[in-house]
């Protein structure tokens, strides 16, 4: 079947095998089948994923729906299903009270990739409120759950990217969230937006409508141009390198990491290659974030990859800076 629906490039590419999963229990007989044992990748939303090719092997789709929680104290345990909508998710928590996603709202894809890549955005990061998750083990057929430390989550990344990667189907994840929410503004945008709108104590609606703004604004929406997000993940430099940066470009976007890191922010770096807003062929970086490289309608995944291997020549080129992949290639 053809992937065009199922990534938000929107490239088309197809798959030999393609299952879409509503039950965990599918899961079972899919490695009763020997599926599990040949070629197979498993998609949520489709948002952080590029086909270059035709894939020669299983797509396994998660579309399990199902929310429930339970309170104690001042926190909720609140567990999703893997194919639960990110962003659905976020708003349930917003109209229930539940505090700790509203800066993460709008982040694009479902709730069973939330860890695999631990989302973040304007401030949070999701090994914040990450309590476990259940995953389906296609190794052994099993069912394991992996509790935060398990999960080894750093910037963008967890062992279901690394060590463990292509091995685990998650099927569920319970977050902590909080009763008594505890405000996150720290990131300069999200008060410029509030204070925009005169809001001074901010809800955790507020901070969740006004990321939804500033997301709107700044990042194509994936239904009108097909894009996956950042491109590529924002490099963290030792001080030697930053200084070296630093000397000759002065006007460097940067956030310190701890005392011996700074991170760099990739769309300044590639902007100033002259990226911003350029086209190549059918791809195009987009004009508000040159982190984000677009598909406006006829673009093939090579296209874009190809696209993706210059802007990372032009940046290493003027900064001596490898910038790294954060999508997903197949
Ligand atoms: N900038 C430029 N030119 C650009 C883009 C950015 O100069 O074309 C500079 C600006 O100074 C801007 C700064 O870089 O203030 C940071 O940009 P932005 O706030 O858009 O954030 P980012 O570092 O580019 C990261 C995440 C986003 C997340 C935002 C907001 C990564 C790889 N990306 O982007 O996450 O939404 O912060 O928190 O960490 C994603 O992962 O797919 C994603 C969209």
């Amino acid at each position: 079947i053809s992937l065009k629906t199922y990534n938000t490039f929107g490239v088309n590419a197809v798959c030999e095998q393609f299952v879409k999963i509503e039950q965990e229990s599918q899961l079972a007989a899919l490695f009763e089948q020997g599926l599990f044992s040949n070629d197979f990748f498993v998609l949520g939303g489709g948002s952080n994923v590029l086909f270059t090719q035709d894939y020669p092997g299983l797509i396994v789709q998660m579309n399990s729906k199902g929310i429930n929680h339970f309170i104690e104290g001042n926190y909720i345990y609140i567990t999703a299903k893997a194919g639960e909508v990110w962003n659905d998710f976020v708003w349930y928590c917003v109209d229930h009270g539940f505090a700790g996603v509203e800066n993460m709202a709008l982040i694009p894809g479902t709730v069973g990739a939330s860890p695999v890549q631990n989302i973040g955005a304007y401030g949070s990061e999701l090994m914040n409120i990450f309590y476990s998750c259940q995953a389906f083990d296609t190794l052994t057929g099993t069912f394991t759950t992996f509790s935060n430390e398990d999960c080894q989550f750093t910037y963008r990344d967890s062992i279901f990217k690394s060590t463990h990667k292509g091995r685990f189907v998650i099927t569920s994840v319970t977050y902590k969230l909080a009763l008594h929410a505890t405000i996150n503004t720290s990131y300069g945008a999200i008060n410029t937006e509030l204070a925009k709108r005169g809001i001074e104590s901010p809800t955790i609606r507020d901070v969740a409508e006004a990321v939804s703004h500033i997301r709107m604004e700044k990042l194509p929406d994936p239904s009108i141009v097909g894009n996956a997000g950042s491109f590529f993940k924002n490099p963290i430099v030792d001080n030697e390198s930053f200084a070296r940066i630093q000397s000759r470009y002065p006007e460097v976007v940067s956030f310190p990491v701890d005392d011996k890191h700074s991170k760099l922010a990739a769309g300044w770096l590639i902007e100033s290659c002259g990226w911003k807003g350029k086209s190549v062929g059918n791809v195009t970086v987009w004009k508000n974030q040159a982190l984000v490289i677009t598909n406006p309608g006829k673009a093939t995944g090579l296209e874009i990859y190809t696209v993706s291997s210059t802007i990372m020549n032009d940046v290493y080129e003027k900064f001596g800076i490898s910038l790294e992949r954060e999508v997903n290639i197949l």
